[in-house]
């Protein structure tokens, strides 16, 4: 069935209101106020926003001592040169060490993920060359890795479809497997896995020369088609002892699974171990404003305390309003207490588990915290999802809409890439604020949106 035959809510008129917009292809929904868990549309329509975005909502909309904090800030200034003494930076960044694990107790803000993933991209480079280390600079990551979309974080990237199009602008970084349980072999346990799977970093520095790699860079999860898949503690053990042993830094990129959303502080938390440098952005100030920050251990901060300069910064780096937002973020999730909100409400999630796995096309439902990512196949043996001509990603988004759910997945539709063929992921990944009701709303309309896509295209 095609989407016009499925009276699905009519395309925006491109040719008018958008045509200013640089390759803009906005979806149907024209927003008009959003609040709590929901999104109104101009003609009063609501809609679940099942994924904050894309993860960037830690927080709900509207919450009043956001708009609050980040007014009062507004009213004393918005802004003023970077280097001019600024107490509301230091208090972010105070309050970001009493929550960074380790001794990452030193930040540099920046406005979003790219940035902060290209931030600590040059700090990896600096701490080499303040090493003595000048022959340092590739950064391994992992093989289907997302880090972002500025040069840099591309190149640690591995996107094919759109790194692609770059290809003769981008460094050619090596990229190794990432733990995933779908070709863990028969017999072998998770945490055996683990360390089999993390060896292979060791294989990439001998293989790029060992003298020349500066940072091994990932998540604390699985990304691409093993998206949110969470490796056992071995995993991330034998990483950290490879990187010792080489003089390779570790960069934990936290841009989603920081701030709560996995049920602790950081998604690093739930490893016994601590990275070298820590990007984070999305939930840091709930995405009320672009904010974002790169935390280093002290070890790392120590010569640039005593004058060796960062060659970076940005006019718009530790902005005023982001370091109100994000000292009221970090006030909110203690005075509300939402990391326990947030594994409270995850076995309500994750209950709705085994309802979600009966459907002919969800395979797999796995996260953590209030990160559940589902993976939808056309067929669950082969793992494949539709032929790209029968349109099924623009189909479910659509059927969605109309069930009143906004979620994440669908927005990969033009573009999806290869890594992510296995199957189509959905992010549910709602504030950590959630109710128990909220959450049966919120599945209530998945499942009903899967019902219907699934009469439509099996
Ligand atoms: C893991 C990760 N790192 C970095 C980024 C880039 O963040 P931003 O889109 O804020 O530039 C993203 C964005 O989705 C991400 O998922």
């Amino acid at each position: 069935m095609s989407i016009a035959e499925h009276n699905l809510p009519e395309s925006l008129n491109r040719e008018g209101d958008w045509r200013h917009v640089f390759a803009y292809r906005p979806m149907e929904v024209q927003i008009e106020r959003a609040e709590g868990v929901y999104i109104y549309d101009k003609d009063g329509n609501q809609y679940f926003d099942a994924s904050g975005g894309p993860m960037a909502c830690n927080l709900p909309h509207g919450h009043p001592r956001m708009k609050a904090a980040i007014t009062a800030q507004l009213d004393r200034y918005a802004y003023t040169h970077p280097t001019l003494a600024d107490p509301i930076r230091a208090e972010f960044c105070r309050k970001l060490a009493e929550i960074t694990p380790g001794d990452l107790d030193h930040a540099h803000l920046v406005c979003g993920g790219s940035e902060a993933v290209e931030t600590a991209i040059k700090i990896a480079r600096q701490v080499q060359l303040n090493r003595g280390q000048t022959d340092r600079y590739k950064i391994i990551s992992h093989r289907d890795a997302y880090h972002g979309m500025t040069l840099g974080a591309m190149s640690a990237s591995h996107i094919p479809g759109a790194q692609s199009v770059f290809t003769p602008m981008l460094q050619k970084w090596p990229s190794i497997r990432q733990y995933s349980d779908f070709d863990r072999p028969a017999g072998t346990s998770r945490e055996e896995w683990g360390v089999t799977c993390a060896r292979e970093l060791e294989a990439a520095i001998h293989y790029a020369g060992e003298s020349t790699v500066a940072a091994f860079m990932a998540t604390p999860h699985g990304c691409g088609a093993d998206y949110a898949c969470v490796p056992p503690d071995s995993y991330w053990r034998t990483i950290r002892e490879i990187c010792d042993l080489y003089g390779v830094l570790l960069i934990a990129d936290e841009v989603v699974t920081g701030f709560g959303r996995t049920g602790k502080w950081f998604g690093m938390d739930h490893f016994s171990i601590d990275p070298d440098i820590m990007a984070m952005a999305k939930g840091i100030s709930s995405a009320y404003v672009p904010f974002g920050a790169v935390s280093v251990s002290s070890r790392i901060n120590q010569p640039f305390e005593e004058g060796v300069p960062f060659v970076h910064g940005f006019t718009n780096q530790a902005h005023p309003l982001g370091c109100a937002a994000g000292c009221e973020l970090i006030d909110i999730i203690r005075d509300e207490a939402l990391l326990e909100n947030c594994n409270t409400q995850h076995e309500r999630l994750f209950g709705h588990r085994d309802a979600l796995l009966e459907h002919p096309t969800v395979k797999d439902v796995r996260g953590w915290g209030l990160m559940m990512v589902l993976e939808l196949v056309r067929d669950k043996d082969t793992m494949e999802f539709f032929d790209r001509e029968v349109g099924a990603e623009k189909l479910l988004q659509g059927i969605a809409l109309k069930h009143g759910l906004v979620f994440y997945g669908s927005l990969y539709t033009p573009t999806r890439s290869p890594a992510l063929q296995r199957g189509l992921p959905i992010w549910v990944s709602p504030p950590l604020s959630i109710n128990g009701g909220e959450i049966d709303d919120l599945m209530a309309r998945v499942e009903a949106s899967l019902s219907e896509w699934e009469s439509a295209t099996l």
